[in-house]
């Protein structure tokens, strides 16, 4: 797209740095993005929104509330937040870092944070006492586990007379950051690839009323079918039972047990070029599912599992060309179980989580990771949101394919 298409929406707060921020609005506004800004009260204190307005070509934006004064009546922070491709906090203060963690919406750039759809990424830029406080920290893992993207600032010379780490990072590197994020939106990296994913959890009857399962809400596998999407690939989600709507352009093949998974996986398989095994699939099933709903009468009462089939293993077995990738949830022991699945089961990659974690894995939206792949290398993901580790997957994917084509 244009860079002419794209709306970048600039959220200055009060820190000193904030009169650096002209030389990023200029430029960017130089390479054809439209470009809005909004400051706020502080920020109003150390550069005059008239600088931005002129360099921006549009008017600043600094009050929640204003009168109306023409016929077409806007919910501004609404549409403000609906016109962004991008948004970014630069600088970031440690009050609009606490705000946005903790949901306060009291002026008008908080509210369009809470607001925006499209990602916002933050430049922080303080004290080194105050980027060093606990607090300041808890804020900002709890940002990026939301999935919103927080650049550590540089350390040197600060305005308050000291030197350490809270200076804002140089403006270079602010706008390679900007541009680099955008054209990631515009890339049709899997374009022409079918990708075919597992997700949510398996339920083995018992009779017909009840049903052995396990705690997986399908976040993870949907968060990856989303982002193939989004990535160009056609892409056949086969879903065990969740609550979750079909991510736009995936198609949805509905299953509720092992077997009827075994069975769809294996059916797209012949057509996908990628594969990935996000499902939580019940190891074992009841032999014999009553037909009639069970009595009570008994104390006691037994039921005779035998072993489901493995899935991955199979489409493992006859991966040919393909990318297969598979999960582990582990409890323990969590790079030799994971390593023993990527061989066993002749995958690609395994993606393994150690679902003990806080934040990480069944029915959580964040996950902790590490990914191991076939050629001996592994990447650890600390705590980020399923959607964030669902692109750094298919980075992973798309990087073996490349090493694989050379
Ligand atoms: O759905 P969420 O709430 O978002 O939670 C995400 C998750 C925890 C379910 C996900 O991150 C995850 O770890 N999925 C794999 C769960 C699992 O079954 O792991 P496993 O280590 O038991 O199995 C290893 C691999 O073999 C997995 O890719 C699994 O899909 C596959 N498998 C397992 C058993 C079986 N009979 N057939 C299989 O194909």
């Amino acid at each position: 797209m244009a860079p002419s298409h794209k709306t970048i929406l600039i959220g200055i707060s009060g820190g000193i740095a904030a009169y650096k921020v002209a030389e990023l609005v200029s430029r960017l506004k130089k390479k054809g993005y439209q470009v809005e800004v909004i400051m706020t009260e502080s920020a109003r204190q150390l550069v005059a929104p008239l600088t931005f307005s002129t360099l921006s070509g549009r008017p600043v934006r600094t009050e929640m509330f204003h009168e109306i004064v023409t016929e077409h009546v806007e919910v501004e922070h609404i549409s403000m937040a609906d016109r962004a491709d991008l948004m970014v906090i630069v600088p970031a203060t440690a009050n609009i870092i606490g705000k946005a963690a903790n949901g306060i919406a009291d002026d008008l750039l908080s509210t369009v944070i809470m607001a925006a759809s499209c990602p916002v990424m933050y430049f922080p830029a303080m004290n080194t006492r105050m980027w060093e406080h606990p607090v300041l920290q808890e804020n900002i893992t709890k940002l990026r586990s939301l999935g919103y993207e927080v650049i550590d600032p540089d350390s040197g010379f600060l305005a308050c007379g000291t030197s350490g780490k809270g200076r804002l990072g140089s403006i270079d590197s602010i706008e390679a950051k900007i541009l680099e994020t955008l054209e990631k939106q515009d890339r049709q990296t899997l374009a022409g690839k079918t990708v075919l994913v597992s997700a949510g959890p398996t339920r083995e009857p018992v009779d017909p009323v009840r049903y052995l399962t396990n705690r997986s809400s399908g976040k993870m596998g949907y968060a990856i079918a989303a982002a193939a999407s989004k990535r160009g690939a056609e892409v056949v989600l086969v879903s065990g039972p969740v609550s979750l709507s079909v991510p736009t352009g995936v198609k949805r093949i509905s299953v509720e047990t092992a077997l009827e998974m075994q069975a769809a996986m294996a059916e797209q398989m012949d057509q996908a070029d990628i594969v990935i095994m996000a499902a939580a699939v019940a190891d074992y099933r009841v032999a014999k599912p009553a037909t009639e709903k069970i009595k009570k009468d008994d104390e006691e009462m037994s039921l005779n599992l035998v072993k489901n089939p493995d899935i991955l293993s199979a489409l493992g077995a006859r991966k040919g060309q393909r990318i297969v990738v598979g999960f582990a949830a582990e409890t323990n022991d969590l790079k030799a179980n994971a390593l023993s699945k990527l061989k066993k089961k002749n995958l690609n990659m395994i993606v393994a989580n150690d679902v003990t974690q806080a934040g990480a894995g069944f029915d959580v939206d964040t996950n902790i990771a590490v990914i191991y792949r076939d050629n001996g290398s592994s990447r650890e993901i600390p705590l980020t949101s399923k959607e964030a580790l669902a692109e750094i997957i298919l980075d992973e994917i798309e990087c073996n394919d490349k090493e694989d084509e050379r």
